[in-house]
């Protein structure tokens, strides 16, 4: 008895790597064998054996199958909400003001210090849940809610429990270097990240800083990167998002594999991130949510070379948002980016950003078989009826996840 799963009928299947970039392949009226969670072959109608040579045949009736999204920037273990920072905001009051006056981040940080391990992993595993349910199947998070060792070793333990928990890829940060805690002295606290980086060596995969005016400078960011680099780590940052402080071609110099925001970031950053093979993540949720008026110089990026990724930023200031869908519609609108350009940016360029792309990302064979069957048999429906939810089903590793239906508050 064979083990192979055979999806036929897929009306429009659509893959995405290196080779396509920055958009993707496109097969038609073809079927999709997966063998031990992993993509087998594709195969064309006429070549499908008969039922009998497979563990299960199922009908995708004619529907698009699309790589699953994968979310390749998310501070989505958090307690507390920030709604009312959210009218403040409405009322003129900036994001940097909001920080500036003890609140923003510092809020965050000080419910999630007073909040339990289990209740950071329960609201955190149903986010994540409602998340999968709206098509992401590949996950980075951060720390940088505790600032201070305990706290962020406890956010870092939790990651690794919903890695365990959910059986999904989940790539860990760690982001103590996200403010300065309230009361404390930047360049003290930097030398104190910088000194236990060794501890978080088994808890991340990845260190980050957030490189803006008045939070860490460029000297910060390559101190804290030097010494995570000896050891081992990831590099990826937070640059010029509301100013331009040159953190990203630091960041690029170094080795990062990921630069992110960059709504301020210049043709000289975007050189130094074509020479580094750094990814660009590209997270437009922001803007909206911030009412912000500064895009990327998202065409120069693609003109360079440089590989386009998109995130959500899920947290609770400056993006609330799980979906995926909604981060590639604003990308398309706002950016000007192709349909094929988002998602490939969602899936593969995502992938690339976590150092991951050979493993998932692209439904190609021998990848993990993470993909979505969509309401529809033309993925650019996602872009054009925007606002719906296209994802029917949302396979990893080739099972189909039970989804949740309502929101994750
Ligand atoms: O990526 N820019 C800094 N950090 C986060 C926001 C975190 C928060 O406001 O809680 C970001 O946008
Ligand atoms: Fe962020």
């Amino acid at each position: 008895m064979t083990d192979t799963l055979c999806f036929r009928n897929i009306g429009q299947l659509v893959q995405a790597d290196a080779s396509t970039q920055p958009g993707i392949r496109l097969r038609k009226h073809c079927a999709l064998l997966v063998e031990d969670g992993r993509v087998h072959k594709i195969l064309k109608e006429s070549e499908i054996k008969s039922s009998k040579s497979y563990a299960r045949v199922i009908d995708c009736q004619g529907q698009a199958v699309v790589p699953g999204f994968v979310d390749c920037h998310t501070h989505l273990i958090y307690a507390g909400e920030r709604k009312d920072e959210m009218v403040d905001r409405m009322r003129g009051v900036t994001y940097m003001e909001i920080l500036d006056n003890g609140g923003g981040i510092l809020n965050t940080v000080k419910a999630t210090s007073r909040a339990t391990e289990k209740d950071l992993f329960d609201a955190a595993r149903k986010r994540m849940k409602r998340m999968m349910a709206l098509g992401t199947t590949a996950f980075e998070i951060k720390s940088g809610y505790g600032l201070n060792l305990k706290s962020e070793m406890k956010m870092l333990t939790v990651g690794k429990k919903l890695r365990t928990s959910l059986k999904v890829p989940v790539t860990l940060t760690y982001l103590g270097a996200h403010t300065v805690p309230a009361g404390e002295n930047r360049e003290e606290y930097l030398e104190e990240i910088i000194e236990n980086l060794p501890r978080f060596r088994d808890l991340a995969d990845g260190v980050d800083i957030f490189c803006e005016k008045d939070v860490f400078t460029v000297a910060d960011l390559r101190r804290l990167f030097l010494q995570a680099k000896l050891l081992g780590f990831d590099l990826r940052a937070h640059v010029e998002e509301f100013s331009h402080q040159g953190g990203c071609a630091e960041a690029a110099k170094l080795g990062a594999l990921s630069c992110d925001h960059l709504e301020h970031a210049t043709p000289v950053d975007i050189h130094a991130m074509r020479k580094a093979n750094t990814t660009a993540v590209l997270m437009p949720g922001v803007t909206l949510f911030l009412g912000g008026e500064k895009h990327p110089l998202v065409h120069s990026m693609l003109d360079a070379g440089v590989t386009l990724a998109l995130a959500t930023d899920c947290n609770p200031g400056s993006s609330p948002t799980y979906n995926m869908q909604t981060v590639l519609t604003l990308a398309a609108s706002m950016y000007r980016l192709t349909p094929e350009q988002a998602l490939a940016a969602g899936t593969y360029g995502a992938a690339k950003a976590l150092g991951g792309e050979k493993d998932y990302g692209g439904l190609l064979p021998r990848q993990r078989a993470d993909f979505l069957i969509l309401k529809t048999n033309d993925y650019r429906d996602m872009f054009y009826y925007f606002g719906e939810n296209f994802v029917d089903a949302t396979y990893t590793a080739g099972k189909k996840f039970k989804a949740p239906k309502d929101p994750a508050l």
